[in-house]
Protein backbone atom coordinates (compact mmCIF):
# COMPACT_ATOMS: atom_id res chain seq x y z
CA UNK A 1 0.00 0.00 0.00
CA UNK A 2 1.48 3.89 -0.80
CA UNK A 3 1.94 5.96 1.76
CA UNK A 4 -1.09 7.82 1.13
CA UNK A 5 -3.75 4.90 0.65
CA UNK A 6 -2.20 3.96 3.76
CA UNK A 7 -3.28 6.66 5.70
CA UNK A 8 -7.24 7.12 3.81
CA UNK A 9 -7.48 3.52 4.94
CA UNK A 10 -6.26 4.18 8.35
CA UNK A 11 -8.43 7.01 8.58
CA UNK A 12 -11.41 5.03 7.41
CA UNK A 13 -10.80 2.37 9.54
CA UNK A 14 -11.04 4.72 12.55
CA UNK A 15 -13.56 6.17 11.79
CA UNK A 16 -16.18 2.97 11.19
CA UNK A 17 -18.64 2.72 13.54
CA UNK A 18 -18.00 -1.47 14.32
CA UNK A 19 -14.24 -0.09 14.55
CA UNK A 20 -15.09 2.01 17.59
CA UNK A 21 -17.76 -0.19 18.99
CA UNK A 22 -15.56 -3.10 19.04
CA UNK A 23 -12.73 -1.04 21.28
CA UNK A 24 -15.10 -0.28 23.17
CA UNK A 25 -16.73 -3.63 24.14
CA UNK A 26 -12.94 -4.85 24.17
CA UNK A 27 -13.23 -7.53 21.14
CA UNK A 28 -10.42 -8.55 18.83
CA UNK A 29 -11.88 -6.76 15.77
CA UNK A 30 -14.86 -5.69 13.98
CA UNK A 31 -15.87 -9.56 12.75
CA UNK A 32 -17.16 -9.66 16.27
CA UNK A 33 -20.63 -8.11 14.78
CA UNK A 34 -20.75 -10.36 12.17
CA UNK A 35 -21.28 -12.97 14.01
CA UNK A 36 -23.62 -11.36 16.52
CA UNK A 37 -25.82 -10.23 13.71
CA UNK A 38 -25.34 -14.33 12.47
CA UNK A 39 -26.70 -15.27 15.70
CA UNK A 40 -29.37 -12.72 16.00
CA UNK A 41 -30.90 -14.37 12.76
CA UNK A 42 -30.51 -17.85 12.66
CA UNK A 43 -29.75 -18.68 16.33
CA UNK A 44 -27.37 -21.97 15.77
CA UNK A 45 -24.63 -20.98 18.76
CA UNK A 46 -27.72 -20.94 21.69
CA UNK A 47 -28.71 -24.32 20.55
CA UNK A 48 -25.14 -25.94 20.13
CA UNK A 49 -23.05 -27.53 22.61
CA UNK A 50 -19.70 -28.00 20.49
CA UNK A 51 -18.19 -25.40 18.48
CA UNK A 52 -15.32 -25.38 15.95
CA UNK A 53 -13.69 -21.61 14.36
CA UNK A 54 -11.73 -22.37 11.36
CA UNK A 55 -9.31 -19.30 10.53
CA UNK A 56 -10.38 -17.78 14.00
CA UNK A 57 -7.18 -15.04 14.53
CA UNK A 58 -7.31 -12.57 16.27
CA UNK A 59 -10.35 -14.22 18.23
CA UNK A 60 -13.29 -12.29 18.17
CA UNK A 61 -15.60 -14.66 17.21
CA UNK A 62 -13.89 -16.72 20.01
CA UNK A 63 -14.79 -14.14 22.44
CA UNK A 64 -18.30 -14.11 21.38
CA UNK A 65 -18.41 -17.85 21.61
CA UNK A 66 -17.22 -17.82 25.02
CA UNK A 67 -20.12 -15.47 26.15
CA UNK A 68 -22.77 -18.72 25.74
CA UNK A 69 -22.97 -20.97 28.44
CA UNK A 70 -24.59 -23.70 26.64
CA UNK A 71 -21.26 -24.53 24.80
CA UNK A 72 -19.25 -27.23 26.89
CA UNK A 73 -16.49 -26.73 23.89
CA UNK A 74 -15.10 -24.02 21.93
CA UNK A 75 -12.09 -24.82 19.55
CA UNK A 76 -10.42 -22.10 17.34
CA UNK A 77 -8.04 -23.43 14.41
CA UNK A 78 -5.61 -21.00 12.66
CA UNK A 79 -2.53 -20.30 10.92
CA UNK A 80 -1.50 -17.46 12.93
CA UNK A 81 -1.17 -17.74 16.55
CA UNK A 82 -3.48 -15.39 18.83
CA UNK A 83 -3.62 -14.14 22.57
CA UNK A 84 -5.84 -17.30 24.11
CA UNK A 85 -9.44 -16.33 25.08
CA UNK A 86 -10.76 -17.95 28.10
CA UNK A 87 -12.94 -20.82 27.93
CA UNK A 88 -11.40 -21.55 24.12
CA UNK A 89 -8.92 -24.28 23.01
CA UNK A 90 -6.58 -22.78 20.20
CA UNK A 91 -5.07 -24.73 17.53
CA UNK A 92 -2.05 -23.30 15.35
CA UNK A 93 -2.53 -25.05 12.25
CA UNK A 94 -3.01 -24.83 8.45
CA UNK A 95 -6.40 -25.83 7.54
CA UNK A 96 -4.89 -27.24 3.74
CA UNK A 97 -3.14 -30.19 6.39
CA UNK A 98 -6.08 -32.57 6.76
CA UNK A 99 -4.20 -33.95 9.47
CA UNK A 100 -6.30 -31.30 11.62
CA UNK A 101 -9.38 -33.61 11.16
CA UNK A 102 -7.55 -36.75 12.84
CA UNK A 103 -6.18 -34.99 15.84
CA UNK A 104 -8.74 -32.87 16.39
CA UNK A 105 -11.07 -35.97 16.51
CA UNK A 106 -8.24 -37.88 18.53
CA UNK A 107 -8.51 -34.88 21.08
CA UNK A 108 -12.09 -34.28 21.57
CA UNK A 109 -13.21 -37.99 20.89
CA UNK A 110 -16.89 -36.02 19.83
CA UNK A 111 -18.50 -33.79 16.76
CA UNK A 112 -19.23 -30.67 16.43
CA UNK A 113 -22.81 -29.05 16.35
CA UNK A 114 -21.63 -26.05 14.53
CA UNK A 115 -18.52 -25.31 12.71
CA UNK A 116 -17.44 -21.93 11.77
CA UNK A 117 -15.83 -20.19 8.69
CA UNK A 118 -14.61 -16.84 8.45
CA UNK A 119 -11.16 -17.76 6.46
CA UNK A 120 -10.03 -15.46 4.25
CA UNK A 121 -6.65 -16.59 2.40
CA UNK A 122 -4.25 -14.02 1.36
CA UNK A 123 -5.31 -11.65 -1.53
CA UNK A 124 -2.42 -11.32 -4.28
CA UNK A 125 -4.66 -9.31 -6.75
CA UNK A 126 -4.28 -11.59 -9.57
CA UNK A 127 -8.13 -12.72 -10.44
CA UNK A 128 -7.22 -16.42 -11.44
CA UNK A 129 -4.65 -17.10 -8.60
CA UNK A 130 -6.82 -15.12 -5.90
CA UNK A 131 -10.02 -17.45 -7.12
CA UNK A 132 -8.22 -20.69 -7.17
CA UNK A 133 -6.79 -20.05 -3.69
CA UNK A 134 -10.31 -19.84 -1.80
CA UNK A 135 -11.34 -22.63 -4.12
CA UNK A 136 -9.23 -24.91 -2.56
CA UNK A 137 -9.81 -23.40 0.78
CA UNK A 138 -13.65 -23.73 0.31
CA UNK A 139 -12.50 -27.53 -0.38
CA UNK A 140 -10.97 -27.83 2.77
CA UNK A 141 -13.73 -26.76 4.53
CA UNK A 142 -15.97 -28.72 3.57
CA UNK A 143 -13.89 -31.89 4.09
CA UNK A 144 -13.53 -31.08 7.50
CA UNK A 145 -16.75 -30.19 8.51
CA UNK A 146 -17.70 -33.74 6.40
CA UNK A 147 -15.91 -35.27 8.78
CA UNK A 148 -16.62 -33.30 11.78
CA UNK A 149 -19.75 -32.03 11.98
CA UNK A 150 -22.43 -34.49 13.61
CA UNK A 151 -25.97 -35.54 11.89
CA UNK A 152 -28.33 -32.42 11.87
CA UNK A 153 -25.75 -29.86 12.74
CA UNK A 154 -24.84 -26.93 11.04
CA UNK A 155 -22.05 -25.03 9.00
CA UNK A 156 -21.02 -20.91 8.54
CA UNK A 157 -18.97 -20.17 5.75
CA UNK A 158 -17.50 -17.07 4.24
CA UNK A 159 -17.71 -17.09 0.70
CA UNK A 160 -17.21 -13.93 -1.95
CA UNK A 161 -20.56 -13.27 -4.30
CA UNK A 162 -19.18 -13.99 -7.61
CA UNK A 163 -19.26 -16.32 -10.66
CA UNK A 164 -18.39 -19.84 -8.30
CA UNK A 165 -21.37 -18.88 -5.89
CA UNK A 166 -23.76 -20.36 -7.17
CA UNK A 167 -21.38 -23.63 -7.95
CA UNK A 168 -20.62 -23.92 -4.04
CA UNK A 169 -24.57 -23.20 -3.09
CA UNK A 170 -25.19 -26.40 -5.38
CA UNK A 171 -22.57 -28.26 -3.94
CA UNK A 172 -23.81 -27.40 -0.25
CA UNK A 173 -27.21 -28.63 -1.07
CA UNK A 174 -25.96 -31.97 -1.09
CA UNK A 175 -24.66 -32.15 2.39
CA UNK A 176 -27.33 -29.87 4.01
CA UNK A 177 -31.34 -29.71 4.29
CA UNK A 178 -31.42 -25.75 3.93
CA UNK A 179 -29.10 -23.12 2.55
CA UNK A 180 -29.30 -19.44 2.70
CA UNK A 181 -26.79 -16.41 2.04
CA UNK A 182 -26.10 -13.60 4.51
CA UNK A 183 -24.32 -10.43 4.61
CA UNK A 184 -24.17 -9.07 7.62
CA UNK A 185 -25.20 -4.92 8.00
CA UNK A 186 -21.25 -4.77 9.84
CA UNK A 187 -20.37 -6.13 6.83
CA UNK A 188 -18.27 -3.74 4.40
CA UNK A 189 -20.73 -2.55 1.47
CA UNK A 190 -17.92 -2.71 -0.95
CA UNK A 191 -16.74 -6.18 -0.22
CA UNK A 192 -18.36 -8.71 -1.79
CA UNK A 193 -17.96 -11.03 1.20
CA UNK A 194 -21.08 -12.67 2.11
CA UNK A 195 -21.95 -15.90 4.52
CA UNK A 196 -23.65 -18.74 3.14
CA UNK A 197 -25.63 -20.40 6.60
CA UNK A 198 -26.25 -24.17 6.06
CA UNK A 199 -28.59 -25.96 8.25
CA UNK A 200 -28.94 -29.72 9.00
CA UNK A 201 -25.57 -31.88 8.40
CA UNK A 202 -27.30 -35.18 6.14
CA UNK A 203 -23.86 -36.83 7.22
CA UNK A 204 -24.44 -39.46 4.21
C1 LIG B 1 -10.97 -12.54 8.64
S1 LIG B 1 -9.84 -13.39 9.63
C2 LIG B 1 -10.87 -14.14 10.82
C3 LIG B 1 -11.35 -13.20 11.89
C4 LIG B 1 -11.96 -13.97 13.05
N1 LIG B 1 -13.27 -14.51 12.69
C5 LIG B 1 -12.17 -13.09 14.26
O1 LIG B 1 -13.31 -12.81 14.60
O2 LIG B 1 -11.20 -12.67 14.87
C6 LIG B 1 -9.40 -14.73 8.59
C7 LIG B 1 -8.38 -15.68 9.21
O3 LIG B 1 -8.22 -16.80 8.35
C8 LIG B 1 -6.91 -17.30 8.60
N2 LIG B 1 -6.51 -18.25 7.54
C9 LIG B 1 -6.39 -18.00 6.20
N3 LIG B 1 -5.99 -19.12 5.57
C10 LIG B 1 -5.86 -20.08 6.53
C11 LIG B 1 -5.47 -21.46 6.50
N4 LIG B 1 -5.14 -22.06 5.35
N5 LIG B 1 -5.44 -22.15 7.65
C12 LIG B 1 -5.78 -21.55 8.84
N6 LIG B 1 -6.15 -20.26 8.93
C13 LIG B 1 -6.19 -19.53 7.78
C14 LIG B 1 -6.06 -16.03 8.61
O4 LIG B 1 -4.84 -16.29 9.27
C15 LIG B 1 -6.97 -15.07 9.38
O5 LIG B 1 -6.63 -15.02 10.72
Amino acid sequence: MSGNKKSNWLKSHSNDFYVRLSKKNDYKSRAAYKLIELEEKFNLIKDSRNVLDLGCAPGSWLQVLSSFPNLKSIVGVDRLEIDRIQGAEFFRYDISDLSLIDILTEKFNCKFNLVLSDIAPNITGIADIDQANFTSMTENVLQISNKLLEKEGNLIIKQFNGPRLKEISSILEISFRKIEVFKPKSSKKNSSEIYIVCKGFKDC
